[in-house]
């Protein structure tokens, strides 16, 4: 790797190399920090005893002697070697690497080379991250992400600076990424493709989509392909999923923003793009080679990205379509679910440091065996404004409120959340909502810059509120309880269900909440998704230097937490370099499928092999429900 090689770098680490945002902050700024820090560090148990706000955490020594083990498994040891591990009475067996063939007119893969121009769109696609499962005419299907590409792993030996150095390298690299719906068959051997299923198919950064809801046809969206703007060229960069209550596939453009560069020297960046990080050069090489991701000749196009998007995963044929009224920032996940009346909430985190968490609410009930090809195209967007006490409201992105069109409040969404003054958040990755209670929970993974540096609009970062911490290397999940039990309800009431940190290294904050032990201790909450039962899985995307702040933790991991006792158990630990993301269950929940995304060593083929992200199935060797 080059010191020009960024291709490793994580999205956020690529902002900020990028971001000229300054490191100092005001001197009242820092004053504002240090004092809410301190009311916070002094408020953790008046906050628990008002609100019942850590009452899960304080009172999981009694919880678990009022009732049975939530857990059937014993906690595992951190590792640090090259393969996943899982507890005892557990199996674990890969189903998909990228490269593995979805057709049989896909070539092998090669171990030393990877996957050929010619088979790229026929295999199941490179860093999988998010995914759900379902059942269609008795035919079980998982559909998932296929996030980004390492080039240095995609295109060995032959990147330039970490970027694709052809037009057929970078087609290469389109076809990896995107999104894989395959068909899945259990036999004495686990779970395997069916190859050459009817339902397979993949769905890659030049698929041809149509734009839906307020934004379609609008001026913002109108490219050199499309000047009409209804449709959109692709979907980048996805990373969380969700589902909808009948039965489609939801798939979250997130750093969208990395796929696009400008070639003309005279480029300059509008207010838009410098709040999207939209400018300069793209990190994959694609605007030397397509143009409409040079950003010189078709500014729009960006536009017509960063959105949700929804897949029919029954129908092969079916044309994607992107909801623009779930608004366009780095969508990290959708978490769907229906409110008091039948209306559909869907949740969503913008993954960046000091952005926000939003909601949306349909104007219609979800109605089953009903219309629902417009329920995500009319509603309302909202921003998350939490206070101190405890306390929260969803305020809702109107013009009225905002001072923009209400096409502008979606394709402009962060700068719409910024009129209204919502909470800037430490990276909101996943929510998942607890389906036995009205509660929701989302993982603000880290954010290094809390207390310290602006977003990339200007918006201060303070300490405080569910954003407890200056520097903020560990992450924590921010749960809420919606008036009334009701999801559409506007006001909240909000407590953090964990703060990670290191209790063995810090006797602060840092230490993290009282439900992290040295024995269960990890960084950088991710991915996150409820099961059927109630219990909190929760996967990490940190640093598994395990060293320094980070001894102890070592690879990254999942884990499993019990949303009443607030006790977390470590459940799976990941081969080194690799994140675990993306998680759903097959129909009789006895198998849980994994994400394991960008590991560094030869995983899961063993020396000789490049390094292959892949879902791998989880089962208890009993055949026992997993859990
Ligand atoms: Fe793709 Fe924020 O994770
Ligand atoms: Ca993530
Ligand atoms: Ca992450």
């Amino acid at each position: 790797m080059t010191d020009k090689d960024h291709s490793r770098l994580s999205a956020d680490a690529w902002d900020e190399l990028r971001d000229p945002r300054p490191m100092e902050t005001g001197f009242d700024r820092v004053v504002a920090s240090a004092l809410s820090r301190r009311g916070f560090l002094s408020g953790v148990i008046a906050l628990g005893s008002a609100a019942g706000a850590l009452g899960g955490l304080l009172g999981s020594t009694a919880a678990r002697a009022a009732g049975a083990p939530r857990f059937a498994f014993e906690g595992i040891a951190a590792t640090t070697d090259a393969t996943v591990h899982v507890p005892e009475g557990y199996e674990w067996k890969v189903v998909a690497r990228w490269g593995d063939a979805l057709f049989g007119d896909a070539a092998a893969f090669d171990p030393k080379e990877g996957v050929a121009l010619a088979s790229s769109d026929r295999v199941f696609g490179e860093n999988t991250d998010g995914m759900e499962f379902f059942e269609v005419d008795g035919h079980h299907l998982i559909a998932v992400n296929s996030e980004y590409t390492n080039n240095e792993i995609n295109l060995p030996g032959r990147h330039a600076d970490g970027k694709a150095a052809s037009a057929e390298d970078a087609q290469l690299l389109r076809n990896l990424q995107g999104v894989t719906v395959m068909e899945v068959a259990e036999d004495a051997d686990g779970w395997q493709i069916v190859v050459d299923s009817p339902f397979n198919r993949r769905i890659t950064q030049d698929t041809e989509m149509r734009l839906a809801g307020p934004v379609a046809g609008h001026a913002l969206v109108q490219t050199v392909s499309d000047p009409a703007g209804l449709t959109a060229r692709g979907t980048l960069n996805n990373c969380g999923s969700g589902r909808t209550p009948w039965g489609t596939y939801l798939t979250c453009e997130e750093n969208f923003n990395g796929y696009f560069g400008a070639t003309a020297a005279d480029f300059a960046q509008t207010p838009e793009q410098k709040r999207y990080g939209i400018g300069g050069e793209g990190r994959y090489g694609y605007e030397a080679f397509t143009p409409r991701f040079d950003l010189s000749t078709d500014p729009n196009e960006p536009n017509t990205q960063g959105w949700v998007v929804e897949i029919d995963p029954a129908d092969p044929a079916s044309v994607p379509v992107k909801r623009t009224a779930l608004g366009r920032f780095k969508h990290e996940n959708a978490e769907v679910v229906l409110a008091a009346d039948g209306r559909v909430v869907v949740y969503m985190g913008d993954d960046e440091r000091g952005e926000f968490l939003y909601r949306f609410v349909s104007d219609a009930p979800y109605v089953p065996g009903g219309d629902t090809s417009e329920l995500l195209d009319k509603g309302t967007l909202y921003a998350a404004k939490f206070t101190e006490d405890g306390k929260g409201v969803w305020v809702a992105l109107t013009p009225e409120a905002t001072g923009m069109s209400a096409e502008e409040v979606l394709v402009f969404s962060r700068m719409a959340g910024s009129k209204v003054g919502a909470t800037t958040m430490d990276r909101p990755e996943w929510v998942s909502v607890n389906p036995i209670k009205p509660e929701a929970y989302c993982a603000l993974t880290n954010n290094t810059r809390r207390g310290v540096k602006p977003n990339a609009g200007g918006d201060e970062t303070p300490v405080g509120g569910p954003n407890p911490r200056e520097k903020n290397q560990y992450g924590q999940i921010v749960r809420w309880y919606p008036e009334g039990g009701d999801h559409a309800a506007d006001a909240f009431a909000w407590d953090l269900y964990v703060m990670a940190g290191n209790p063995a290294k810090h006797t602060d904050a840092y230490a993290g909440s009282r439900n992290v032990t040295a024995g269960n201790m990890f960084n950088s909450p991710d991915g996150m998704a409820f099961d059927s039962t109630g219990i909190l899985w929760i996967q990490t995307d940190g640093d598994d230097s395990n060293e320094g702040d980070f001894e102890g933790q070592g690879n990254n991991q999942m884990l499993a937490g019990d949303p009443a006792s607030g006790e977390i158990r470590r459940f799976l630990t990941a081969p080194k370099g690799a994140e675990v993301t993306g998680l759903c269950w097959s129909g009789d929940r006895k198998t849980m499928f994994v994400g394991i995304q960008h590991p560094d060593a030869p995983f899961p083929d063993g020396e000789g092999s490049l390094p292959r992200s892949a879902v791998i199935a989880v089962r208890r060797t009993d055949g026992a429900l997993v859990g």
